[in-house]
């Protein structure tokens, strides 16, 4: 995989390389998926840790082969790859409790996590050699190489449609070259594509995760709570609302964020705005927030477009800032 250092680089191009045995500590969502995906890729699962007798019973049908062992070292002892699939806050617990070398991957799939929460591995790890500035270890180690491997996709009790779920997706990868490489080589094969993040981009890299998911939701429910007091039902605000959102997204894809806006704020109209949130303030209090935030965000794409007159963005700007309530901080 290419080492861009000047940013994130996704990647279609890489080369699908010799499969590695892996390992699976943690048989929840996202550790049984993957196992299940990567076996039928042709990249053997040889064994894995779970505390719980029916999820060992589960993934066993589900990956023939896989050996149930005890214990997260015992796992790194058999695979080449071990994947630490625990929530989050147990990641370095567990990472602690594993010895592998060298020529071995220790990685977790956490959204939010970089590699380097897995430093606690129990060989003491101090950075792998031979890493580029991109991810930023260096200097020689006995250690294992550290990744961070994140399928961008919601995983469900459903293996299946996790499973199908990650084809095509977005697996964010970062840490260590040579966990990289076999990190990207195995989201190619299983129909994933690679992204490699810089180092210390994965919160970032997250919180814009959870605003194109949690953030749309919030904006679908505030949506739906006008069409309501409009008259419509849940569905049919989304049919509604819904195509005018598909609208906007094929709009911004074929030319690019900023030109895509459209509606009162790019043409300055103030008068419009007034009378949005007069009726928001009447019929829909709790949308005004949400409301607000998004027409700020409107009117700094605006007024960088140069379009209106720095009178026309005053006098928007002035309406929007009618509505701060006293004790809220506005940037
Ligand atoms: N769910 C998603 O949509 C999603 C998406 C992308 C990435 N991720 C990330 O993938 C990782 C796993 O996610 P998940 O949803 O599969 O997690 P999860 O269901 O909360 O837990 C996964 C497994 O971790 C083990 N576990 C739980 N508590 C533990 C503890 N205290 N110590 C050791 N093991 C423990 C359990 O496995 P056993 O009982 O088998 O030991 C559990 O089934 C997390 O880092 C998460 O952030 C999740």
């Amino acid at each position: 995989m290419k080492d861009r250092r000047d940013g994130a680089s996704r990647e279609s191009d890489v080369s699908i390389g010799a499969p590695r045995r892996l390992g699976i500590v943690g048989a929840g969502p996202v550790g049984t998926a993957l196992a299940v995906a990567a076996a039928r890729a042709g990249w053997p699962v040889t064994a894995f840790a779970t505390r719980d007798t029916g999820r060992r019973a589960a993934f066993e049908s589900l990956v023939p082969g896989a050996l149930a062992v005890a214990s997260p070292a015992e796992v790194a002892a058999h695979a080449d790859v071990t994947f630490i699939t625990v929530p989050d806050d147990e990641i370095a617990a567990v990472a602690a409790q594993i010895h592998a070398d060298q020529d071995q991957v220790l990685a977790h799939t956490s959204g939010l996590l970089g590699s380097d929460v897995l430093r606690a591995v129990g060989s003491g790890h101090s950075g792998h050699s031979g890493q580029s500035g991109h991810s930023g270890h260096s200097g020689h180690s006995d250690g294992p190489a550290l990744g961070a491997f994140h399928p961008l996709v919601s995983f469900t009790a459903d293996v299946e449609r996790s499973v199908a779920a990650m084809r095509g997706a977005t697996a964010a990868i970062e840490g260590d070259d040579s966990a990289v490489d076999v990190l990207a080589a195995l989201a190619v094969a299983i129909g994933a594509v690679p992204l490699r993040l810089p180092r210390g981009a994965k919160p970032i890299y997250h919180a814009a995760a959870v605003l194109a998911s949690g953030g749309l939701i919030a904006l679908l429910d505030a949506i739906a709570t006008l069409g309501a007091a409009a008259g419509m039902s849940e569905a049919e605000s989304l049919a509604v609302y819904g195509r005018l959102v598909e609208q906007t997204m094929a709009n911004a894809r074929a030319t690019g964020i900023a030109p895509a806006l459209t509606g009162p704020i790019t043409r300055g109209d103030a008068g419009t705005l007034e009378s949005h949130l007069a009726a928001l303030r009447a019929v829909a209090p709790d949308v005004v927030e949400i409301y607000l935030a998004a027409a700020r965000r409107e009117l700094e794409i605006t007024r960088e477009r140069g379009a209106l007159s720095p009178d026309q963005v005053s006098r928007v700007g002035d309406v929007l800032a009618k509505d701060r309530r006293p004790g809220t901080i506005y940037r």
